[in-house]
């Protein structure tokens, strides 16, 4: 297994319990929206994972679109500059909108976001992102949906990358020490 081949990975959520808390954060979905149809927006590329499986379990109409942004200039500090890399397809006016984030580190990015959506006039705006890690915030923003607060580490797996590497793993592993 590619886990265990890798001393320097250690895992933190194990994928049973990602699947369960995905059930979960959908069942909340689909009971707050009652009947409506939903839009969701995965961040590319980390949450493309997250927003496949959680689209899923989510039982009320939905549609899905993709925005691509740039905060990390390479490794694990953030550069605090955002860029939009990939803007959306289509029109998000009058839609129930669910922004959906691998994960909220300093907020620099979801504040972004958030500001250059609500100006397309959305008729709600929502907030859902794997992993939450509230020590590091910047930006006083926060999620609707949350799956896990998580302590300040480094995390890959589950669409979460290192320089573009891990983000097939199954788990969400703490990466440690990276020699490279
Ligand atoms: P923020 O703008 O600092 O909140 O960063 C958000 C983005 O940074 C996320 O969408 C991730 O792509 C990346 N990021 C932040 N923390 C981690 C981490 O622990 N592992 C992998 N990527 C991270
Ligand atoms: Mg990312």
């Amino acid at each position: 297994m590619l886990v265990a081949q890798q001393g320097k990975l250690k895992v933190l959520i194990r994928r049973s319990a990602i699947e369960k808390r995905v059930r979960e954060v959908a069942d909340e979905i689909t009971k707050d929206f009652k009947g409506d149809r939903v839009h969701l927006i995965g961040v590319l590329k980390g949450a493309c994972i997250f927003l496949s499986d959680l689209v899923r379990e989510i039982n009320l109409e939905t549609s899905i679109d993709f925005i691509a942004v740039s905060s990390y200039a390479k490794g694990k500090e953030s550069s605090g500059q955002v860029r939009l890399l990939k803007d959306l397809d289509s029109s998000i006016e009058g839609l129930n909108v669910i922004l959906v984030e691998d994960i909220l580190d300093t907020g620099l990015t979801l504040s972004y976001l958030l500001r250059i959506l609500q100006q397309r006039k959305p008729k709600v705006l929502r907030v859902a992102a794997l992993l939450d890690k509230p020590s590091r915030r910047l930006k006083q923003v926060q999620g609707d949906y949350v799956g896990f607060t998580i302590p300040n580490e480094f995390v890959v797996g589950y669409g979460l990358d290192y320089g573009e590497r891990y983000r097939n793993l199954k788990d969400v592993c703490i990466l440690g020490h990276p020699v490279d």
